[in-house]
């Protein structure tokens, strides 16, 4: 039985292949696969371990002969045709819950360097421009009271949701479904997208990437905060139309935004670099050593299980 992973991942997932017997190959550079390299390595492995910068699309798919599994090294699988997979047998998983944490105290974070200014506050510091204390210096905002507005109740958004009660904040939720667990814990209480939007002075995306929440925050959506209000995206830069985010931005018609994914991360839109009401991170939800490591944990042991008959421990649908 034969892997492929397509980036350098956590010792301990390499060490778990080797003591299952399982023999596998690495794309040893520090970098995202070229699509070339993908076609051909993954052509005769039984399984193949992907990263969210690798796009597994029906070509790639075509051109595993005998793989029956691909398990992608991230929560989120909109890198994968997992429909077109499934047409050919193939499982594909992913890695929940290990990450909500790590990507729910992010999230706070973003929250916090926005409300709190704290990239600017820093700038203000290095270029030697603090000289004494004043009353008026770099105010911010504080969260207690405020309304916390979380699009998508998940596993992430019900984290997100939890923290930002614990600072005071009172909950408001857009998902298609109620969350009962959510709603008894922190009061939350579901409301349309449009009244989330209008009410909050905190937003927070915690959706899925699909055909559906594709620019799901638009002009007319981003038209309905307030001018106060701060826009935090740890989920995926296509869920928010990013041009008119950054006019939205330009415009000042609301207070920031905290973003961790863009729509191309490849190639982050120069006009973003240019503003100061956003806080850009690449792409860090996820990135602390322990979810790191039972994310590649999560994807081996899925790949040994499949390879073996065993049952496959977070298929997706
Ligand atoms: C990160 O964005 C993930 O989907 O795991």
């Amino acid at each position: 039985m034969k892997v492929y992973i397509t980036r350098k991942i956590p010792q301990k997932a390499i060490e778990y292949l080797k003591e299952n017997n399982i023999s596998f190959s690495l794309y040893k550079k520090d970098r995202p696969i070229p699509r070339k390299e993908l076609l051909k390595n993954i052509k005769n492995v039984d399984a193949v371990l992907s990263l969210l910068t690798d796009k597994i699309d029906a070509k790639v798919i075509d051109a595993m002969n005998k793989c029956k599994v691909i398990a992608n090294f991230a929560v989120g699988y909109d890198n994968i045709d997992v429909k077109y997979a499934k047409t050919k047998n193939i499982i594909v998983t992913n890695t929940p819950e290990v990450l909500t944490d790590s990507t729910a105290d992010l999230t706070m974070a973003l929250v916090l360097t926005c409300a709190r200014r704290l990239p600017e506050a820093e700038e203000f510091l290095r270029a030697g421009k603090y000289t004494h204390w004043k009353p008026d210096l770099l105010l911010g905002v504080e969260l207690k009271d405020k309304v916390f507005g979380v699009i998508g109740a998940g596993r992430i958004g019900k984290a997100v949701a939890i923290r930002a009660k614990s600072f005071g904040c009172k909950i408001i939720y857009f998902s298609h479904s109620r969350n009962s667990f959510l709603e008894r814990k922190t009061n939350a209480q579901k409301v349309s997208l449009n009244f989330l939007l209008k009410s909050s002075n905190f937003v927070s995306i915690h959706l899925p990437s699909t055909k559906k929440t594709f620019h799901l925050i638009d002009k007319e959506r981003l038209s309905l905060m307030k001018r106060s209000s701060i826009l935090i995206n740890t989920a995926r830069g296509e869920i928010i139309d990013e041009k008119e985010l950054i006019k939205t931005l330009k415009a000042k018609r609301i207070l920031a935004a905290g973003l961790d994914v863009f729509e191309n991360e490849l190639n982050i839109n120069p006009e973003l670099l240019k503003l100061e009401n956003v806080v850009l991170l690449p792409h860090i939800g996820s990135a602390t050593q322990k979810a790191r490591t039972n994310m590649a944990m999560i994807a081996v042991k899925n790949i040994v299980a499949v390879l073996s008959g065993k049952k496959t421990i977070t298929p997706v649908s």
